[in-house]
């Protein structure tokens, strides 16, 4: 079995702020800082840290070498990784007092996945590998229509979102993960158990991840139904939180694991990863995810 993560690459240009700079004002930030991002990268990162083997594949474009460089540091397969001729993809993330964010993304290199990249890398995986994808890249449809087409199964973290996201056919992926708005968004529900009810009913073979902040995650398979609680920090950054719950929980399901086990661990992990600054470099490593848990059971 194998992970393959088709997903962005980005430069994070992080500004520290007082607050989010408002229409018509300029802002002097605190503080400013460049690094590695993009929700793919931090996904990868985060599946390698927990223990999977990955294989990330994209567009590292003008300027984006050091992030190849960052994930074959952190064991992540690069040989489906593409260079191409356009500024890399990059973000620019205002984080204020409370550790909040926004972002202003610009796909870039992310937008220059080609239909012949995805053919060509998907011949290298089958039916019992995962395909894990964000909506940061350009024929996201085409991946989750052709890998589906193998038998393998997507798992999908349909952010940011956009109008077409709403038509895809969800019988096609196996697991979605998404956030309070998207889960409105795609369904016009707010409540977690009336978001899953709509799109069990559309989509039966469908499992679904609801994050939702400070206040939990849920799981929800056809079969069972898991609440998590977070795990209390002190906040500085929530940036790559939530690429750090997938990454996570998805090494656990891919090596074994009850849900709750997963649903524990992802949100540990990403407890850690909202008490720090930054975004790949915020996500812990297995050893201080296992830690946290021993600092908490004791
Ligand atoms: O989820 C956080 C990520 O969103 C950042 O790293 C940024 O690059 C954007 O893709």
């Amino acid at each position: 079995m194998k992970i393959l993560n088709f997903g962005s690459v980005n430069l994070d240009y992080i500004y520290r702020v007082e607050h989010f700079v408002q229409p018509g004002e300029t802002l002097a930030a605190k503080e400013q800082k460049m690094a590695p991002g993009g929700k793919g990268l931090n996904q990868s990162v985060a599946l390698a840290k927990a223990g999977a083997e990955v294989f990330h594949a994209g567009c590292i474009g003008i300027g984006g070498e050091s992030l190849k460089i960052l994930l074959e540091e952190y064991g992540v397969h690069t040989e489906y990784l593409y260079k191409v001729d356009e500024l890399q993809g990059n973000a620019v993330i205002q984080v204020d007092h409370s550790g909040e964010n926004c972002i202003l993304l610009y796909g870039g290199s992310n937008r220059m996945i080609t239909k012949e990249q995805i053919d060509e890398t998907l011949e290298h995986f089958s039916t019992e590998d995962w395909l894990v994808l964000q909506n940061e890249v350009s024929n996201l449809e085409y991946m989750i229509e052709k890998a589906a087409e193998k038998g393998m199964k997507v798992v999908l973290n349909p952010s940011p979102f956009e109008a077409f996201l709403e038509k895809l056919d969800y019988n096609q992926v196996s697991w979605l993960l998404i956030n309070e708005v998207e889960a409105q968004q795609l369904t016009g529900e707010t409540e977690a158990e009336a978001v899953w009810n709509t799109l069990h009913e559309k989509y039966p073979g469908l499992s679904l991840i609801m994050t939702m902040g400070a206040a939990g995650a849920y799981c929800f398979t056809p079969q069972e139904m898991i609440y998590q609680d977070v795990f209390p920090v002190k906040t500085v950054d929530t940036t790559a939180a939530g690429d750090t719950f997938t990454g996570y929980f998805l090494q656990g399901m891919t090596s074994g694991l009850s849900l709750k086990e997963c649903m524990e661990r992802a949100a540990k992990a990403s407890a850690i990863c909202v008490s720090r600054e930054g975004t790949a470099i915020a996500i812990p490593m297995r050893a201080e995810v296992e830690e946290l848990y021993h600092c908490l059971k004791n």
